[in-house]
């Protein structure tokens, strides 16, 4: 009896010769499994295809639900933005696809899984890492890494070998995408130099081509995580796909970074997402409401950790338990409205309101009803300003002469 494998099915060149090289060169009955964390694509093709490759069978996992409330919105309410930039859509999918790999290999008694990444990105590690830490009995093959065969290669061993694959126009781009965003590189874009052609964007309008009217957008947020859209409540996934639609005909949420692979090399990524980037800009601005200082401050530090520890594929270990648990406990009072303005590319904060508000107007204003204390001013500052006075009088005003 061969031995069971599960491999993480996109339906794309790479995982269809997946298929059949894992069957003919390693032996395997391969099991396709496509995880769905938001991306436009059809069960039934990916079914047919999967058995027109040699797979044994297909699996459907449907996970839209679970990757925005466990992974989207949590990165949400810790303000994970990786190298000030990138929103991880990709990296947070990885997990929770290794997750479905390792259910479905318990299922099925499958002894290995299979993913289709290369040996130079980080997903290889976010896959690897994940299944490491979730099973570590299971083999884990990535034929992609491990058979040397170059795009024409793929191609001709499809063809010798009857394997459909998708008759879409020969695109030069790598993409992968999911309710949080899509990610593109390769072809022209690896020229960082070269401006991002038109055709690599898919969910978001140029400026040129956005409305000239803007559009105006009120979010409301429980407990750090987004819960209405213009006064209707949504679940997570409708709400993300809704405010995707939204921003992405506005031109917001064009990315173009050039980031720090965990693997050492220096890559450029566009990015596209609409939602995320509106999302986390509404939600920073309601924390600036209802946090203090102090919390807003090492909150800030936390979410540069929490956004490597994504990238770096360590979503499965006790040091991310720890600082979700920080992060959870931020959000108790993060609960109010935001009102966004999409325009030409920009998603503005316009206003924000909070029952947990900090904001105080009576201390504020400058108007009347103004209720602070001025006379207390001095004070302040006299004790506030003394080791200055001291330090200055000792060290800085002799050094002068
Ligand atoms: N650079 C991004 C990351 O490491 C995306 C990787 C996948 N990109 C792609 N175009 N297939 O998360």
């Amino acid at each position: 009896m061969p031995e069971k494998l599960i491999l993480a099915y996109s339906g794309g060149l790479d995982t269809s010769v997946a298929v059949r090289w894992l069957k003919e060169e390693q032996g395997y009955d391969v099991v396709a499994l496509t995880v769905d964390v938001g991306m436009q694509k059809d069960r039934e093709t990916l079914h047919s295809r999967a058995l027109a490759a040699g797979a044994v069978a297909f699996r459907w996992a449907e996970a839209q639900d679970t990757f925005v409330r466990h992974f989207v919105f949590p990165a949400l309410a810790a303000g994970a933005v990786y190298e000030g930039q990138y929103p991880l859509a990709t990296a947070l999918g990885r997990p929770l696809i290794a997750k479905h790999l390792v259910e479905v290999a318990r299922q099925e008694g499958a002894s290995a899984v299979a993913h289709g990444s290369t040996g130079k990105g980080n997903d290889q590690v976010r896959f690897d890492v994940s299944v490491q830490a979730l099973a570590p009995d299971l083999r884990i093959v990535a034929p992609v890494r491990e058979w040397g065969m170059n795009r024409e290669d793929e191609i001709a061993y499809a063809q010798r070998h009857n394997i459909p694959v998708p008759v879409t126009r020969e695109s030069p781009y790598s993409t992968d995408e999911n309710l949080w965003g899509r990610s593109i590189e390769c072809g022209v874009l690896e020229d960082p130099w070269a401006e991002p052609p038109e055709e690599v964007f898919e969910w978001t309008k140029s400026v040129a081509q956005a409305p000239d009217q803007p559009a105006y957008v009120e979010i409301a947020f429980e407990r750090g995580a987004p819960v209405a859209l213009d006064g209707r409540e949504l679940d997570g996934v409708t709400l993300v796909k809704r405010l995707n639609e939204l921003a992405g005909e506005h031109g917001v949420g064009r990315i173009d970074h050039l980031e720090n692979r965990l693997v050492g090399i220096k890559s450029r990524e566009i990015y596209e997402a609409p939602a995320a980037v509106t999302l986390l800009r509404a939600h920073q601005a309601l924390e600036q409401m209802t946090l203090s200082k102090e919390q807003v401050r090492l909150k800030e530090r936390i979410a540069q950790e929490y956004a490597d520890l994504i990238y770096n594929g360590l979503w499965f270990t006790v040091h991310h338990q720890d600082l979700a648990a920080y992060v959870q406990s931020t959000q108790r009072h993060v609960t109010g409205s935001v009102r966004v303005r999409l325009h030409k590319g920009t998603a503005t904060v316009v206003g924000r309101k909070s029952p947990k508000s900090l904001y105080d107007f009576s201390l504020a204003t400058y108007d009347k009803g103004d209720v602070y204390d001025q006379s207390a001013a001095p004070g302040f500052i006299h004790v506030w300003g003394l080791p200055v006075r001291i330090q200055a009088r000792a060290q800085m005003l002799e050094e002068e002469e």
